[in-house]
């Protein structure tokens, strides 16, 4: 099962899921500040996290990292997806092939 959740609609618990994928737009080098208050409380034990930016220049930026230390207990994949937000419309076979 595949769901997206934003912060609107704050998750409480994942145990559901096996692998989070976490997408955000890069702020000042790292993933949106608003994903620090969905994240930070959840239990990522034994979950597989990969993570998806857009950005415009910076990549990832120190996003794995910050991932890492926000998501307790998770096993981040290393090969994140940066995607140029501008070009993210034409994205769909770099996602596809990444996932
Ligand atoms: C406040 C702010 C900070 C940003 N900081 C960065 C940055 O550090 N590195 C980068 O590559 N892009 C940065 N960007 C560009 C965003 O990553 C880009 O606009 C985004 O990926 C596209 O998604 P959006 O249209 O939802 O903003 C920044 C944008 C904003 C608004």
């Amino acid at each position: 099962m595949c769901r997206l959740k934003c912060v609107k609609e704050s998750l409480k618990d994942i145990s559901e899921y096996d692998t989070v994928y976490i997408m955000s737009p890069i702020y000042w080098g790292t993933y949106a500040p608003e994903l620090e208050t969905v994240l930070k409380d959840l239990d990522f034990t034994g979950k597989t996290v990969r993570v998806i930016s857009t950005h415009e220049g910076s990549g990832l930026g120190s996003m794995i990292s910050d991932v890492k230390r926000i998501c307790k207990g998770a096993l981040v994949d290393e090969n994140g997806l940066a995607i140029k937000g501008s070009k993210a419309k034409q994205s769909e076979a770099a996602i596809k092939s990444w996932l």
